[in-house]
């Protein structure tokens, strides 16, 4: 391996905590049985997935954050206070407005903060953490708290076998700080939008263009509508693509990377994409199977995942990957500092 670090203006950035929340309400592939016309091993064989997790009434997006980012102060020992922006990624937010971030900042009492939410589909996570990690080498900013979440289960229709089997809720939050003489932290990213791809994943009802009315609610736009085949080719093809270009373009093959944290949408597309990397298979961090797809909480409950399973480990380069509805495309390669 030759890795050729790229230089910066300011200071390297670092994860050093991160916290994860899952709701405790669990719907298993065999609860959807009783729901729609489907079967365990239909869901496992084409997704991977046998349960998954649903937030419970009365809660939001904000609350699996800010659960989340409690772990994540307690993991660093540091007050909420000390926080200097918030960032979001999520297309499940609590509502329209204000941002999921500001109501993240009011719940832990993220006093003097600032921060906004990114909406990125299921790339959400690695967009906003490229955001948070430029506020910190740019040496704006020294702490950064980057979340990623959604409670899709909110925008499920549970009468459609194609997409309720597919998602479910939960997410996530790492600390960004700037690394110490020595350390290397974030090294790169390939990140990429492609708007062609919207009409393939969508949620089409309560924007600007279709404001909810009885009509909307009616025609059930306010719920995923999924072209499942179109998003799964897209995957495939752009998560072999822009890992692959990120690995390359630092001296980097799969077989260097202490692991690959992708985003859990489907085991297929996993697998292919860690075919096409030439991983060893048991560094593929996989969780699928009992979260579901939960689109911007996928990469930090994933990262919990590997760090459980002692599969990352101080010094390890992981490399983390996403597709989703935009379409949006996300690669980044660090260096595990923790
Ligand atoms: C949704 C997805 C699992 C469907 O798998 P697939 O192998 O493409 O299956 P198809 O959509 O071609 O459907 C095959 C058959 O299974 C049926 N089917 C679909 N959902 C089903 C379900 N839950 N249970 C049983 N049968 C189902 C279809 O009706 C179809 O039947 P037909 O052949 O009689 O028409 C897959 O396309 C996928 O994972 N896409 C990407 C989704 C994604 O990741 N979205 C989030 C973006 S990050």
């Amino acid at each position: 391996m030759t890795l050729s670090v790229r230089p910066i203006v300011g200071r390297r950035a670092k994860i050093t905590a991160f916290g994860t929340y899952v709701p405790p309400q669990v719907l298993t592939n065999k609860d959807l049985e009783k729901m729609v016309d489907t079967s365990d091993q239909w869901i496992m064989e084409r997704t991977g997935i046998r349960e998954r997790h649903v937030l419970a009434k009365g809660l939001g997006v904000s609350d699996i954050c800010t659960e989340a980012a409690k772990k994540c102060l307690a993991m660093r020992g540091i007050e909420a206070t000390e926080i200097e922006a918030i960032l979001v990624g999520t297309v499940t937010p609590d509502m329209m407005y204000p941002a999921t971030a500001c109501l993240v900042q009011n719940k832990i009492g993220a006093k003097g903060a600032w921060g906004f939410d990114v909406s990125g589909g299921c790339s959400g996570f690695v967009f906003a953490l490229q955001a948070g990690v430029k506020l910190v080498e740019s040496g704006a900013h020294k702490k950064v708290l980057v979340c990623g979440a959604d409670a899709n289960t909110r925008m499920t229709d549970y009468t459609d076998r194609t997409t309720c089997v597919l998602f479910g809720d939960g997410g996530g939050c790492v600390l960004l700080e700037p690394a110490e003489e020595g350390e290397i932290g974030f090294i790169d990213y390939v990140h990429e939008i492609d708007g062609s791809g919207g009409v393939s994943l969508n949620m089409p009802g309560g924007g600007s263009l279709n404001p909810s009315t009885h009509e909307t609610v009616d025609k059930k736009m306010h719920y995923i509508h999924q072209d499942g085949p179109a998003v799964y080719k897209f995957a495939v093809r752009k998560m072999a693509e822009a890992t692959a270009k990120v690995l390359e373009r630092n001296g980097v093959t799969g077989k260097d990377l202490g692991c690959f944290i992708p985003h859990q949408a489907n085991l297929r597309i996993i697998t292919a994409t860690a075919d096409r990397l030439g991983m060893d298979p048991s560094r593929v961090i996989i969780n699928i199977e009992k979260y579901g797809n939960t689109s911007g909480g996928s990469i930090p409950l994933a990262m919990e995942t590997a760090v459980e399973e002692g599969k990352l480990n101080k010094g390890d380069l992981v490399l983390l990957a996403a597709v989703g509805a935009g379409f949006s495309v996300g690669a980044a390669l660090l260096r595990w500092e923790m």
